[in-house]
């Protein structure tokens, strides 16, 4: 019989920006298997219809199951908002989605408004106008959509005039000395973490919501009694990508190697 603690765990997003979760995720359970599969070759989601992005995370997950996963994550908020419950619905196995870190943001209790930057289709979905619902009596929350970000990153500019550029025109019309803190509600924008974090200035704090997933993904694994127990001397990796330019590969290798970096943790893939 198999042993569903030694399946892999799926993760998925449009492209590139699934890495930076799957870093985070890695970093808490570094033991597990994983399978990433990045749609670059459909990427962007966040200008698609909630229909073209909930066949294709369907057909991702189908993918997955057939590889015989034990649980997936939709490391993509786009994907989430527009097909998490359909997912859900489909499939027997947990289903972990992501939404904009809005209540850590929350939480923080500090003074000023809370930026929230995501993709056009994350911002004007109902799961999200339901969170903003929640939240909104307790601080101002202003909604950012930002449609070149997940280009960039798709075209592994995370650094540079580029990225600042980009990351510029975003922010047109704020007031940065009214801001408290930026939700990044888009996993390609964690790439541009340090750049945001310049451009808003060091009063204002950077949220997002990887760590968040990766914690919720363990308390599952263990509630259903399928962490993976035994101990590994290497990562447990394969990663696939929808555009069949071998280049993608190796940008999310790159993208990998950043994140874990980052995490203080040294893997060359
Ligand atoms: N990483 C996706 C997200 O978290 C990006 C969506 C896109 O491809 O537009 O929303």
């Amino acid at each position: 019989m198999v042993d569903n603690r030694n399946l892999a765990i799926g993760i998925f997003d449009s492209g590139m920006g699934g890495i930076s979760v799957l870093a985070d995720i890695i970093k808490l359970m570094p033991n597990e298997k994983y399978i990433y599969y990045g749609d670059s070759g459909n990427a962007p989601y966040g200008t698609k219809t909630p229909e073209e992005v909930r066949k294709l995370s369907i057909d991702i997950c189908d993918f997955f199951i057939s590889k015989g996963v034990k649980a997936i994550v939709a490391a993509c908020n786009t994907a989430t908002s527009a097909a998490i419950n359909q997912l859900r619905k489909r499939y027997d196995i947990p289903i972990i989605g992501m939404e904009p870190a809005l209540k850590p943001a929350i939480e923080l209790e500090l003074k000023g408004k809370i930026v929230v930057m995501a993709t056009d289709m994350t911002l004007k979905e109902k799961k999200f106008s339901k969170l903003m619902d929640k939240y909104a009596k307790q601080q101002d929350i202003v909604k950012v959509p930002c449609p070149n970000l997940v280009e960039l990153i798709e075209d592994g500019i995370f650094e540079g005039k580029a990225a600042l550029e980009g990351i510029r025109g975003c922010f047109k019309g704020i007031n940065m000395e009214q801001i408290s803190s930026i939700v990044l509600g888009c996993t390609h924008y964690v790439f541009l973490r340090d750049n945001i974090s310049a451009l808003a200035g060091e009063k204002v704090s950077i949220i997002d919501g990887n760590k968040g997933t990766a914690y919720h993904l363990k308390n599952v694994l263990n509630e259903k009694n399928i962490l993976k127990d035994t101990e590994e001397n290497k990562l447990l990796l394969e990663i696939y990508n929808s555009d069949t330019d071998n280049e993608m590969i190796k940008l999310s290798k790159k993208l990998l190697e950043f994140s874990l970096k980052e995490q203080g943790l040294k893997i060359h893939l």
